[in-house]
């Protein structure tokens, strides 16, 4: 036997840094599909294969999350809470699998996603997303002590979710579509560093930090009925406004803008980073007519445009 479960990347849309505080986002779901594959073994032993080891770790079952490398670590997480909350007790083969370059684009939350969905199949635990979101979140703490999840939520749920963690509420918005164009900045980031970056400007400056991430949860509020009612105009100014709190952060680069700048300046409706920041990627709402000009020139001043579906399936799981 053996169990597959697939989960998708995802882009922010908007909210980003106000979401770790309580603050609401949008994501969207991306088409960059992540792997894991679960075979059982007679043995208490669980060996975990991924194209980011040169060679299998090979971990008794008991202390699978016990000082980990970094690049098993929120597998191992993962592990250790279906071990400890769900009596998940035999060995097994976990390999992954998936595109290679991410552009910052939710691999980790993708590939920590489909191991519990795949596990949670192992051992017919049956989680619904809520207790799902609710484990693997956790695992995702475990390992680096913060963050606000929404990667999760979208991983599980896909789609175009509002998320805010603290309920959590995680509500699907229903789209016809959404006429992005995704520019990769060539350089990824470590999104651990930016969000600390932000809780020290935080607290050096509460009194104009913490009304920035106020004003972001307004506009996150507006840009939701944006996108449900399919004003892309307003939308695009929304995301603008988003972009200049972004700046006022520190978050945001010479790079990121230059994109940004590009995008706008050929007749995007909006443009802004997405995510932590300091690299990865930014994206343009753009209509029909604009379309071609703002490809061509986010490529003109060195971006790299990402063609994925958005708003795609959250995890599922097959078994053979
Ligand atoms: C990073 O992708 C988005 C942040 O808001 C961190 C988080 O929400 O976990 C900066």
């Amino acid at each position: 036997m053996r169990i597959t479960a697939s989960a998708p990347g995802k882009l922010m849309l908007m909210g980003e840094h106000a979401v770790v505080y309580g603050y609401p986002c949008l994501v969207t779901s991306v088409g960059l599909r992540y792997a894991a594959m679960i075979t059982p073994s007679d043995d208490a032993m669980v060996r975990i294969e991924t194209g980011q080891l040169d060679v299998p770790r090979v971990v008794p079952f008991a202390q699978a999350g016990n000082a980990p490398p970094r690049e098993t670590a929120f597998v191992e997480a993962v592990i250790a809470r279906f071990r400890d909350e769900h009596g998940l007790s035999q060995g097994f083969l976990l390999q992954t699998d998936g595109p290679e370059v991410s552009y910052g684009l939710g691999s980790s939350s993708a590939v920590t996603v489909a191991t519990a969905a795949a596990l949670d199949a192992l051992i017919e635990t049956q989680l619904d997303k809520r207790a799902l979101f609710d484990l693997t979140y956790g695992a995702v703490l475990d390992v680096q002590g913060s963050g606000s999840g929404y990667d999760v939520a979208s991983a599980i749920y896909g789609g175009t979710i509002y998320f805010r963690k603290d309920v959590p509420e995680i509500e699907p918005i229903s789209l016809v579509s959404l006429p992005l164009v995704i520019g990769y900045s060539g350089s990824k980031v470590g999104t651990v560093g930016l969000v600390a970056q932000v809780a020290a400007l935080r607290e050096a400056y509460p009194d104009l930090i913490n009304p920035i991430f106020a004003t972001m949860s307004d506009a996150v509020e507006q840009a939701r009925e944006a996108l449900t009612s399919g004003d892309w105009a307003a939308l695009g100014r929304l995301m603008n406004i988003n972009q200049g709190l972004t700046d006022a952060l520190g978050v945001n680069t010479g790079r990121l803008s230059s994109l940004i700048y590009a995008a706008r300046d050929a007749g995007a409706l909006g443009a802004k980073l997405s995510g932590a920041g300091g690299g990865d990627c930014m994206f343009a709402l753009t209509e029909p007519g604009v379309n071609q000009a703002v490809r061509e020139s986010i490529e003109d001043v060195g971006g790299q445009v990402i063609d994925l579906p958005l708003g795609v399936q959250g995890v599922h799981v097959t078994q053979d």
